[in-house]
């Protein structure tokens, strides 16, 4: 492991030649002074007429001030005009000067000073929209709600390529193993990255920097940063910690492939900066995690809450849940859906909670009052699902869940495929499982029953898509068996 802390480069220093500038002085001096004292000497010794005398005497001043001082002090006047015109930004060009003396020296490394600011400057403003275009993506990746995992990605990925390192890489402290564990990674030439890479604290650079907090700029292999497709390659590396409270959290880290070009401070000052806040995001989504986690195990508790109140809707959003997975599946949707499909069904009723017991409860029919009542709960329940992030593509599920498919239905009374297709599958796996089951005013319905009376509903009350994948996996001897003794269960 080699270590690389050189100094930033510094400007040159002009050195100035003071003879020429002292030449220049002395010969002013001998014209305006020397001189002019020598002629009243001889004057006076050769009594010389003064009327006479005084022009060698005036002329010699005047050469001096016009040949040497002149020139010399409108060098300086320029330089300082220009200088200052430079310093307040009212000129952008370099000071004009063919003065050969110090002060032409002078105005040449002001010169030289103001190109590299300007050169500066511009790497600054390069570095400006590079920053500006990466947080403008970052930006779109927390509206559209990516989550931390792409969030962390995006970072890694363009960080990496506004430094111009090949390879990128986030890594987390696993503190009670004393390793560091790959969080995401990002390779120039996208080869994979070994996922499940992990390295001891103190190992190498990046172990070396989460165990001491400190960044480090140095030499060393790609596979370092877990890229083992180029683990043989050798580069700069440049590494800095994921601080909070003084503790290494993780630590970010770029992979340059060519050892001539070593990461410099600026580097460094860019990366610890962006560190800072990805520790900052990490913290904040590990605390929000926490607080959801709890939010989301309290509505899962109402929802059990909400069916212990009524013992014959004992297990059903389960199995509504369970229902509307397997429709999921006979229609060919993704695992993502068919774990939104499960909570919604384990959800959808949650808004009974805010529903009166004497009309969540009766046994009897209910007054049309009181099924404007009753109709209020996907309202509610959508209500109490919405705060959760993780839950957001279920609240519809909730809200639509008695929708019927030819517009009669409630909240909203949507038709057809204006009602979210999770909600159409929820509302035949409700359907189904509320026939199947006793309730106070009327004893369940056979299977056979119940699925007829799907398929009088087709295209009327339900999605025919939806009623057909159901028919279709209820005819698997399994599932059959499942509901029918599940259903039983309650009664
Ligand atoms: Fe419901």
């Amino acid at each position: 492991m080699g270590v690389d802390n050189k100094p930033r480069g510094r400007f040159r220093v002009v050195p100035l030649r003071e003879e020429r500038l002292e030449r220049k002085l002395a010969l002013a001096f001998g014209f305006m002074s020397f001189i002019p004292i020598l002629l009243v000497v001889w004057a006076m010794v050769y009594k010389v007429d003064w009327s006479i005398a005084i022009y060698p005497i005036v002329a010699s001043a005047l050469m001096g001030y016009f040949i040497v001082a002149r020139r010399m002090i409108k060098s300086i006047l320029v330089v300082t005009r220009q200088a200052t015109a430079i310093s307040q930004g009212r000129s952008g060009g370099a000071i004009e000067v063919d003065e050969g003396s110090e002060i032409g020296e002078l105005a040449k490394a002001f010169n030289r000073v103001t190109r590299e600011l300007e050169d500066k400057i511009d790497a600054l403003e390069s570095s400006r929209q590079l920053v500006k275009k990466l947080l403008s993506r970052i930006g779109t990746a927390i509206i559209s709600y990516e989550g931390i995992d792409t969030i962390l990605s995006l970072i890694v990925e363009h960080t990496a390529a506004a430094l111009e390192a090949q390879v990128g890489s986030l890594m987390l402290v696993d503190g009670e193993k004393q390793e560091l564990s790959l969080k995401t990674a990002w390779s120039e030439d996208g080869q994979p990255i070994n996922a499940t890479y992990r390295i001891k604290l103190g190992d190498g650079i990046v172990g070396w920097v989460a165990r001491e907090g400190r960044p480090l700029r140095g030499s060393g292999k790609a596979a370092e940063l877990g890229d083992t497709a180029a683990s043989g390659k050798t580069g700069m590396i440049l590494c800095v910690p994921l601080t909070l409270r003084d503790r290494a959290i993780g630590v970010i880290a770029v992979f340059r492939d060519d050892s001539t070009r070593a990461f410099v401070e600026d580097d460094e000052l860019l990366l610890a900066s962006i560190g800072s806040q990805v520790a900052v995001a990490i913290e904040n989504y590990r605390l929000n995690l926490d607080v959801e986690r709890t939010y989301v195990e309290t509505i899962m508790a109402l929802a059990l809450a909400v069916e212990a109140k009524d013992p014959y809707s004992a297990g059903h959003s389960k199995r509504v849940g369970f229902y509307a997975m397997k429709i999921g599946e006979a229609l060919g949707l993704d695992e993502e859906m068919l774990r939104i499909l499960n909570d919604a069904g384990v959800l959808h009723d949650i808004g009974k909670i805010g529903i009166k017991d004497e009309i969540l409860l009766k046994p009897t029919s209910l007054t049309s009052e009181e099924a404007k009542v009753m109709q209020q709960h996907p309202v509610i329940g959508e209500a109490i699902v919405k705060p959760v992030r993780s839950l957001q593509k279920v609240v519809l599920l909730v809200r639509h869940h008695h929708e019927r498919y030819d517009g009669t239905g409630y909240p909203s009374g949507l038709k057809g495929d204006a009602i979210p297709v999770g909600a159409r599958i929820l509302s035949v796996a409700d359907t189904y499982d509320s026939m199947v089951t006793d309730r106070p005013y009327r004893k369940r319905l056979s299977v056979e029953d119940a699925k007829g009376e799907l398929q009088r509903g087709a295209g009327h009350a339900y999605d025919p898509a939806a009623v057909d994948a159901f028919l279709q996996v209820l005819a698997e001897k399994e599932l059959r068996l499942a509901s029918s003794k599940e259903a039983a269960k309650p009664a």
